[in-house]
C-alpha cells in the first residue's frame, strides 16, 4: 500500500488525475471504476480541463460506478447517474453508452441488478483502476461496517450515520433513499489498481483504522490492506492521526530518489 500524504485537497486531486492519465497513456480503452461524493469532485474537474485543453481523451474508455441509490425516479438530480453526468460525463468525450452504474431500471428486479452488473464488468475485461472515497465509518462504495469482506454487487441498507452524512443533498428528507446497490468489497478488490482519496479531518479516524488497524468488516476499507496495488492519497488533515506518518513521508522520499536515479540512467 502506497500512502501518499499531500499538502491539501488540490494536491490530492492533481495526483489522482495523474494516476488516471498514466493508465490512459498505456491503454486508451481503459476501464475505470468511479466514485461519487464530495471527495473526487476536484479530480474530475482536472480531468475535464485536461480533456478540453490538453488532448486527454476518454473516447474508448468504459466506466463502472461503485454505487447507485435504489428507489429514486429516473433522472432524479440526486441520483449518482445525474451526478456523474453533471460532474464529468457531460464535459468529456466519453461515449455515454460505455458508462455504467448499478442502476435498477423501472420494472426491473433489483435482486438481479447486482449479478448482472458483475457479469457486465467481467464482459468488459475487469476494472483497470478503481477510484474510491471513504465514509466516516470506513465504508467504501456503500459497503457499510459488517459488510462481508467477500461481498459482490448487491442491495445494501445504509446506516443512519451515512443517511445523516448525505442528508444535505436532499431538499426533502422524505425522498432520501435508505437503500442502495453497491459493488461489493470483492468486486472492488478485483480491480488492478485501487486509488483511495481522502480529504478532511472528519475522515482521519476512518483512514487510521483502515490503514493501520486490523483487517476487519467493522472498517470495510481495511480490506484494501490485502490488495497488491493500492495508492492512498491523503491531505494533511485526513492523515493527521496516522501513527507511522513519518515513515510514509520517508518512503515517498526514498521512492522519489529511486525514480530520479532510474530516469538518469
Ligand atoms: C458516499 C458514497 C461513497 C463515497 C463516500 C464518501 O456515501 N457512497 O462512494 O466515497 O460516501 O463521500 P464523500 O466523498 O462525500 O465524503
Amino acid at each position: 500500500m502506497d500512502v501518499i500524504i499531500l499538502k491539501d485537497g488540490d494536491a490530492v486531486a492533481a495526483e489522482g488525475a495523474v494516476l488516471l492519465r498514466q493508465v490512459l497513456q498505456r491503454k486508451a480503452n481503459a476501464v475505470f471504476g468511479l466514485a461519487s461524493g464530495r471527495t473526487p469532485l476536484a479530480m474530475y474537474r482536472r480531468l475535464v480541463v485536461d480533456c478540453r485543453d490538453a488532448g486527454l481523451s476518454f473516447r474508448e474508455v468504459t466506466t463502472f460506478n461503485l454505487d447507485e441509490y435504489l428507489g429514486l425516479p429516473p433522472g432524479d438530480p440526486q441520483s449518482y447517474r445525474a451526478y456523474m453526468q453533471r460532474e464529468l460525463f457531460d464535459h468529456i468525450d466519453i461515449d455515454v453508452s460505455n458508462t455504467f452504474l448499478p442502476e435498477c431500471g423501472a420494472g426491473a428486479d433489483p435482486l438481479e441488478t447486482g449479478p448482472a452488473y458483475e457479469a457486465l464488468i467481467r464482459s468488459r475485461g475487469g476494472i483497470d483502476l478503481q477510484v474510491l472515497g471513504i465514509g466516516r465509518n470506513g465504508h467504501i462504495g456503500f459497503n457499510e461496517p459488517t459488510s462481508s469482506l467477500r461481498s459482490r454487487t448487491r442491495i445494501k441498507t445504509l446506516t443512519r450515520e451515512t443517511i445523516a452524512a448525505n442528508k444535505q443533498y436532499f431538499e426533502d428528507p422524505a425522498t432520501q433513499p435508505q437503500l442502495a446497490i453497491t459493488m461489493g468489497i470483492a468486486t472492488i478488490m478485483d480491480a488492478g489498481h485501487i486509488v483511495l482519496l481522502a480529504t478532511g479531518a472528519d475522515k482521519a479516524e476512518a483512514v487510521r483504522q483502515s490503514i493501520e488497524g486490523p483487517v476487519s468488516a467493522m472498517w470495510p476499507a481495511s480490506m484494501l490492506q490485502l490488495h497488491e496495488k493500492v495508492s492512498v492519497l491523503l491531505d494533511e488533515t485526513a492523515a493527521s492521526t496516522l501513527a507511522l506518518r513519518d515513515y510514509y513521508d520517508w518512503v515517498a522520499e526514498q521512492k522519489r530518489k529511486l525514480f530520479e536515479s532510474l530516469e538518469e540512467r
